[in-house]
């Protein structure tokens, strides 16, 4: 049995879904499943549901962040939005160069690099989202192109600064497929990624950092990816828009550290 070092977190990414009804539902029903857990559970809402759900929800073990800002503190961006207004309205996290924002909106390493550094610089912790194609999945490339991603998305910012950083793996090609990474894939990645950062910053820094798996995670596949040393935590998409799914993902990640706490 894996012994976990770091926090366990299931992050639910619920991009254009859900009104504020929904949501509220989901939540209500989600609370009296997961009192008293251990387990993060992260909720990254569309912008319209920042501020309502974080002040309907007050003082819950849920926290709440966004899906995308600007890299600008303000300024004449129509339809863009930026970390203060973010933190303002109650977002305490935000992910950042998200597959789906690098792919269909050409966000690259640089523009990513801009928003983490603001992220930081405006209070608001970045998760910073990576991962290769299936092309470069197929030639073998996924270590090369995710090294880029990292040492670009995180280029010129000191470790001092990067206290709240998370990481996201998620191939490019297992998002919304139905195909995950196999755990020993996930693992593999996510132990390279933790040794780059060591190599980057510091060795301490390295071990601290929560790197989450995302990528067709189901209830079927959440345990074997969680118990694996270097996965911290999940990103779901699909499986975080039913409560069912999301609560039997969280309950895996729940039993895993029970278990822990048991063989000690
Ligand atoms: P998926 O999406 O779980 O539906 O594959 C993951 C994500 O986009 O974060």
């Amino acid at each position: 049995m894996v012994q976990k070092e770091r926090a366990l977190v299931i992050t639910g990414n619920w991009k254009m879904y859900k009104t504020f009804d929904e949501a509220e539902a989901f939540i209500n029903g989600l609370l009296p499943n997961v009192k008293d857990y251990k387990t993060k559970i992260c909720l990254a809402l569309p912008y319209t549901l920042i501020m309502p759900i974080t002040h309907n929800f007050n003082d819950i073990p849920i926290l709440f962040g966004a899906q995308n800002m600007n890299d600008a503190s303000e300024g004449a961006f129509t339809g863009e939005i930026a970390a203060r207004m973010l933190k303002d309205a109650g977002a305490q996290f935000v992910l950042l160069g998200h597959s789906e924002r690098r792919h269909l909106y050409n966000e690259d390493d640089a523009f990513i690099n801009r928003k983490v550094k603001r992220a930081v610089k405006d209070g608001i912790s970045p998760i910073l989202c990576i991962g290769e194609t299936k092309e470069e999945h197929e030639a073998n490339r996924a270590q090369e192109v995710i090294t880029r991603q990292i040492k670009e998305g995180l280029a010129g910012i000191e470790v001092e600064q990067l206290h709240s950083l998370g990481i996201a793996y998620e191939p490019v090609w297992a998002v919304g497929t139905g195909k995950s990474a196999t755990p020993q894939m996930a693992q593999d990645i996510h132990h390279f990624c933790r040794n780059l950062l060591a190599e980057m910053f510091t060795p301490e820094f390295a071990e601290k950092v929560i790197i989450q798996y995302g990528g067709s995670v189901t209830p079927s596949n959440a345990e074997e990816l969680l118990i694996q040393k270097d996965v911290d935590g999940l990103l779901l998409g699909g499986a975080s828009l039913s409560l069912d799914s999301f609560t039997q993902i969280i309950n895996h990640a729940e039993s895993i550290l029970n278990r822990k706490v048991e063989s000690i």
